[in-house]
């Protein structure tokens, strides 16, 4: 959706996103696009769920264009990411929750070894990389974001529909 807010700005590039699990009735269920009104009620703002949201019964199902933006992998964040490529953003949320510290700082290392210098990390508001990793550094004024160490990352600011 902030892609597709943002798309005048993109210069016409390419966006390719592509939603990962280990779990394959995750992946099934992300791939309906079939959201409950409670999950569309956690924070999206109104306007964007009219806008990009039909409603189904009791839930709420994502148009066609924005699920064609979305490829889904069964994979293993403790395999070697390399074969997935390189990722300008990625979002990790809640999962680094079910690994120790060791496997924590090694997942993280290798997340961004397939990141561009201005690379960005989203972690769940629960989580951190602090005492984890030296690889990721918080951004400054922006909540569960976090840039490669001693990049010139600019300030993240999400565009959100009035
Ligand atoms: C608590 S859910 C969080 C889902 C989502 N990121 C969110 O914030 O709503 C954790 C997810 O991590 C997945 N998971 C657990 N271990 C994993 C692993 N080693 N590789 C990939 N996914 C894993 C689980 O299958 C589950 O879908």
């Amino acid at each position: 959706m902030i892609l597709a807010e943002c798309r005048a700005s993109l210069g016409g590039r390419a966006v390719e996103i592509v939603g990962t699990d280990l779990a394959r009735e995750q992946l099934a269920r992300a791939q309906t696009g079939l959201y409950s009104q409670f999950e569309v009620q956690r924070g999206l703002p109104i306007t964007m769920l009219v806008k990009y949201f039909k409603k189904d019964g009791a839930n709420w199902q994502i148009n066609d264009p924005l699920r064609a933006m979305v490829s889904f992998r069964e994979w293993n964040l403790l395999a070697d990411p390399r074969p997935l490529g390189q990722f300008d953003i990625v979002f990790c949320r809640n999962v680094l929750i079910y690994f120790d510290q060791a496997t924590k700082s090694r997942v993280l290392d290798a997340i961004a070894r397939q990141m561009p210098p201005d690379g960005l990390l989203y972690l769940g508001g629960a989580e951190t990389v602090l005492g984890i990793t030296d690889r990721f550094s918080a951004i400054p004024g922006e909540r569960g974001v976090y840039g490669l160490t001693g990049a010139k990352t600019p300030p993240v600011r999400l565009p959100v529909a009035a």
